[in-house]
């Protein structure tokens, strides 16, 4: 076991103790321990902050039953509790064998470590004392993001297929304790998406999920768990479950205080029946802990994204600001308007140029075309290529919307494949926004999208596609699936490894190729389209008001270089005149900037605005797309009133800082704000920019941090600025 010279402390790393029983997952900060004991269960022993060594660990015993109600599998910290037996806690597995069985009990099998995706991998197998089941374990540890990422595989080692009904990620255990526990989720809906619901932890389950077959916009599969109220010092547990389908996340409380939160792919409908000698594996539910609080374990999650997460090379190469017709023109797409579009977002420094929905024939409104992704001849009479020459001589990538999952009933598509939806033969078909989500569990769906998706980009060097998803899942029959005797309740599955195919397929077809994941807006934010995607448009709601809001909640989940932001026109409410372009512009920077105003009727005075302010977006990309960042105001906690968001480089030598005041019926002068993570003793230079009086003041990082900085926001309502901090010395 590796140990330090001096302090005997145990390395970062996965730890076997002898006799391979009990292990020790050490990360910078924290530390998890887990054990089998004499009757082959495993329990989790430990989950917090970093312990020296395995000797302080308790005992690796099941708790004495309290009572014939209370018992003790219902009250041991089971690793992977599975339904059987005296279990009546959260559970993790649950399955009916061949014979009728309806109960699984499982016993420690054996350990292995090794190496799984960069990252140290604990695997543990459990076997079922009876049946020819065997569900591993994995335990990968991310000891720099002091992160522990979890995920099941069940293995049918017999020959008589085994129904899952419920194959969670993971269960995870918080013991009882003294102080109270608070719970941190985001809930929303479409334009109004991930907004912070914080709620004390008491007695009884707390359920955030979705059923519709996509991550959704009414929850999203994040929590965090706190055990103080403040923004940066309290401990905070907090994960996520890396899955773009429906997903179900249980954090249930004893009277007694103790914690678990279990979490995965939702088993409302799901089934999957496991073949004899066949597999299944559950997505990644990533956890960690921090004591620097809910920023910690921002700075955490999105370091994690950043290196383990997102596609590579893109996501080590600066997001380009990207222009986006869709507030534009609508499905008023044609060659000359999009040429001349593209020729205002040129000139004022956008990098891709985006032509969103209305590219293909019928595509006039919302009732038909989706699923014929050809050229529209009529609003492109010569074809694609010439809007994409232009936009490339211009100097900017091409990008362009697609909607694959789906059909307009009024499509040749549909026309000619009516069975390829999701359907029950003697039911009425759903419709949404007109239209009907494509089976793409089906392989010959698959097939269908790749070939005519590769066309489109390799025809058009597309090197950008925004993938909506503008509706969710119903009926979700497959009767020919059915009638050849398979399993009808797979399809919430096969649909979203469907989708993760075909993105597969595309990138590997195409390296250089980038995707949105855009689904209704914020729809689709999750670490499993994470993998394939490189970003995530944020919402269809782009006034700064909402954005404040629902930027800070996606920012628990998302890094900057992931958080899709625009500045538009809409809505044309009488506040929005009043806001100025710079706080639109300046809520947009705080992500990856984009545009979706009508640039041809912006004013001259607008056009040249835009032109500082995407300038000086590209001089602090790096550091808000890339750098750690901490919301020092929670415009939650403000009622919306203010917000101020640090981002900082990892060795603290530069920060930008985002300040917003939305209105001052007082007159008032802003507080001081203080900013965090800088060295205290070294100096730094801090200069507001794309102010025409931006002179530039010198500050130790312990004022800036202690006595805080005056803001320039002045006593006018819709204030704003940008603060650009740099180390002058150390
Ligand atoms: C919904 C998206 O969120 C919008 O940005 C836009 O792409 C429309 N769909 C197009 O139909």
């Amino acid at each position: 076991m590796q140990t330090d010279k001096i302090t005997g402390e145990i390395a970062t790393g996965i730890h076997q103790q002898a006799g391979n029983k009990s292990w020790l997952l050490v990360t910078e900060h924290s530390s998890y321990a887990l054990g089998v004991t004499e009757e082959g269960l495993l329990l989790q022993l430990y989950w917090g902050a970093r312990l020296p060594s395995f000797n302080d660990l308790p005992s690796v015993q099941l708790p004495a039953e309290r009572s014939s109600q209370d018992v003790t599998l219902t009250l041991a910290r089971e690793e992977y509790p599975a339904l059987g037996g005296l279990r009546y806690g959260e559970f993790a597995a649950q399955a009916v064998f061949a014979d009728g069985t309806r109960d699984i009990d499982l016993r420690f099998e054996g350990a292995e470590i090794g190496e799984r995706q960069g990252l140290p991998e604990l695997r543990l197998r459990l076997r079922d004392a009876v049946y020819p089941l065997d569900v591993i374990l994995s335990y990968r540890v991310d000891s720099k993001n002091d992160l522990i990422i979890r995920s099941a595989s069940f293995h049918n080692k017999g020959d008589e297929a085994i129904l899952l009904e419920r194959a969670f990620s993971a269960v995870w255990h918080l013991p009882a304790q003294f102080t109270p526990r608070h719970l941190t989720t985001l809930a929303g809906h479409w334009g109004g998406e991930t907004r912070i619901q914080r709620q004390p932890v008491v007695a009884g389950t707390v359920q955030i999920e979705s059923r519709k077959g996509v991550t959704g916009s009414n929850a999203y599969p994040w929590f965090a768990i706190d055990t103080q109220a403040t923004e940066q010092l309290s401990e905070v547990y907090f994960g996520t479950i890396a899955w773009s389908g429906s997903w179900n996340l249980r954090v249930s409380t004893r009277i007694t205080g103790e914690t678990a939160i279990a979490g995965g792919i939702h088993d409302h409908d799901f089934a999957w029946t496991l073949a004899g000698q066949q597999s299944f594996e559950t997505p990644d539910f990533v956890a960690g802990f921090a004591q620097d609080g809910i920023n910690g374990s921002r700075h955490r999650l999105h370091r994690y994204i950043r290196e383990h997460v997102l596609p590579q090379p893109q996501a080590s190469q600066p997001r380009p600001v990207l222009y986006n017709s869709w507030e534009a023109t609508f499905f008023d797409v044609t060659e000359e308007g999009q040429s001349k579009l593209a020729e205002r977002a040129a000139e004022l420094g956008v990098e891709l140029f985006v032509v969103d929905d209305g590219w293909f024939p019928a595509r006039n409104h919302d009732h038909a075309g989706l699923g014929d992704w050809r050229i529209d001849p009529q609003k492109f009479p010569n074809g694609l290529q010439p809007l994409v020459n232009r936009v490339n001589e211009l100097g900017m990538q091409f990008g362009i919307w697609v909607e694959p999952e789906m059909v307009n009933p009024d499509s040749d598509l549909y026309r000619a494949h009516p069975d390829w939806i999701y359907h029950f033969p003697n039911r009425p078909r759903s419709e949404a926004r007109n239209q009907l989500v494509l089976n793409v569990g089906r392989q010959d769906v698959q097939e269908y999208l790749i070939t005519v998706l590769d066309k489109l980009i390799g025809d058009h060097n597309v090197s950008f596609i925004k993938w909506d998803m503008n509706r969710p899942i119903s009926e979700p029959g497959w009767p020919e699936y059915v009638a050849a005797g398979n399993n009808g309740r797979e399809v919430w599955v096969r649909h979203v490894e469907g989708v993760y195919t075909i993105m597969d397929t595309l990138r590997a077809r195409h390296p250089n190729l980038s995707i949105e994941s855009c689904s209704s807006g914020g729809s689709r934010a999750d670490l499993g389209i994470l993998e394939r995607t490189d970003q995530v448009w944020s919402s269809d709601n782009t006034h700064p008001d909402a954005r404040l809001f629902i930027q800070e909640g996606i920012s628990h989940i998302l890094p900057g270089r992931v958080m899709g932001d625009w500045v538009t026109d809409t809505p044309s409410d009488r506040v929005w005149n009043e806001i100025p372009l710079s706080y639109r512009f300046h809520v947009a920077m705080m992500g990856m900037l984009g545009i979706g105003g009508h640039l041809m009727h912006w004013s001259k005075e607008d056009l040249a605005e835009a032109k500082r302010w995407i300038a000086v977006y590209k001089q602090i990309r790096p550091i808000v797309q890339d750098g750690e960042q901490s919301w020092l105001i929670s415009p939650t906690a403000t009622e919306g009133n203010w917000a101020a968001v640090e981002s900082l480089t990892t060795d603290a030598s530069e920060a930008v800082v985002f300040a917003f005041r939305r209105t001052n019926p007082f007159w008032e002068v802003a507080p001081r704000l203080r900013l965090q993570g800088l060295q205290p003793t070294a100096r730094y230079s801090v200069q507001s920019l794309g102010q025409t009086d931006n002179e530039t003041q010198e500050y130790s990082g312990a004022a800036l941090m202690n006595q805080g900085i005056a803001l320039p926001l002045g006593r006018s309502s819709y204030a704003s600025c940008i603060l650009h901090l740099r180390l002058i010395n150390r």
